[in-house]
């Protein structure tokens, strides 16, 4: 029988016809990707995404890989860090001012097991909402000795009498370099920092990456910075790809060779309180999200390895 890769090419034309060779070839890797086992990790991924450039696509990233590998079987518990609370929103997570979220949960008057949601559209990713009173949390807590530890301790806790096993923790950060985002880089083993490919990508990069040698100096000398992820990639721009040559000659190791490419089902997905996954599942974006959701996944012994080493050396 026909492929659905094959009904496109022979209704849009060959490769001169670039909306349907374009077409095709999505098809092509949705296709192959639905054939695809994702390798789960042999213990728990816990990544942080942060960057404090604002609108750079960590929210995007964190809800459009989480619900990639959930739906690939991985057991995900996704933290909202961000009083933009747009993650939650994302999922469908219910969290207006005055419901539990993680504020109650960084403030000591909740776990993590009285505040967590099932996502509706997947059913094994757990989401840890926030909501816009977290915006206070930051001069709530600036005086407690442990403040930078606020949400790794609800964290081990949770995880110490929970059940439920998780192959990933994400927790999606807001746009600065305050005390949240230091909760979250004091809580997690891994960093993935999106970086949008346009002219003022790199700046501000060093800062973030500064910040991040001295948490790891000061609080947690195990955190790696193990991915990065070039966002709203637009492949008929000189511009865009210049600024993933210069972020993979920077950062070889580190960058995954998928991209995202810059499209609206992306930005849509989110105001129908879903990820990009279920809202287009065959379009650009989200077979985009699903390949870096595999190189990630792919990626886990040897990200998990080079942790191991870190966690011996001290
Ligand atoms: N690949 C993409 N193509 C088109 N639009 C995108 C893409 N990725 C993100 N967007 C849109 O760009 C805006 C910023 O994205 P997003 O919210 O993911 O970034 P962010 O870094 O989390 O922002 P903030 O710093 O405010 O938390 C949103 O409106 C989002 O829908
Ligand atoms: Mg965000």
């Amino acid at each position: 029988m026909e492929s659905a890769a094959e009904t496109i090419q022979r209704i849009f034309g060959d490769a001169r016809s670039s909306v349907g060779a374009e077409m095709a070839e999505t098809t092509t890797h949705y296709e192959r990707l639905q054939k695809i086992e994702f390798p789960r990790p042999s213990s728990t991924r816990y990544i942080a995404v942060a960057n404090q450039k604002g609108g750079v696509g960590k929210t995007s990233t964190t809800v459009n890989i989480a619900a990639a590998l959930a739906q690939a079987g991985a057991r995900i518990l996704l933290i909202d860090m961000d009083p933009q609370g747009n993650a939650s929103t994302a999922l469908g997570a219910q969290h207006n001012s005055g419901d539990v979220s993680v504020y109650d949960v960084l403030e000591g008057r909740r776990g993590i097991e009285d505040v967590r949601q099932r996502c509706a559209e997947f059913p094994s990713l757990d989401v840890v909402p926030s909501s816009i009173d977290l915006s206070g949390a930051e001069l709530e807590v600036a005086n407690l000795d442990e403040r930078t530890y606020l949400l790794k301790h609800a964290l081990d806790s949770f995880l110490a009498q929970s059940e439920d096993h998780y192959d990933y923790v994400f927790v999606d950060c807001p746009p600065s370099l305050g005390l949240l985002v230091i909760n979250a880089m004091c809580a997690v083993t891994e960093m993935l920092i999106p970086i949008q490919a346009e002219y003022y990508a790199l700046e501000g990069l060093g800062q973030l990456i500064h910040t991040i040698g001295l948490v790891q100096k000061h609080y947690n000398s195990s955190l790696l910075v193990s991915t990065m992820l070039v966002t709203m990639f637009d492949k008929r721009t000189l511009l865009s790809r210049e600024v993933y040559e210069q972020v993979k000659k920077h950062y070889p190791n580190i960058v995954l060779d998928t991209t995202i490419p810059r499209t609206v089902k992306i930005s849509e997905a989110p105001s129908f309180g879903q990820s990009v996954i279920s809202y287009d599942p065959r379009g650009i974006g989200a077979v985009a999200y699903v390949e870096a959701a595999l190189e990630i996944a792919q990626r886990s012994p040897t990200v998990l390895a080079a942790i191991e080493l870190k966690q011996g050396e001290n």
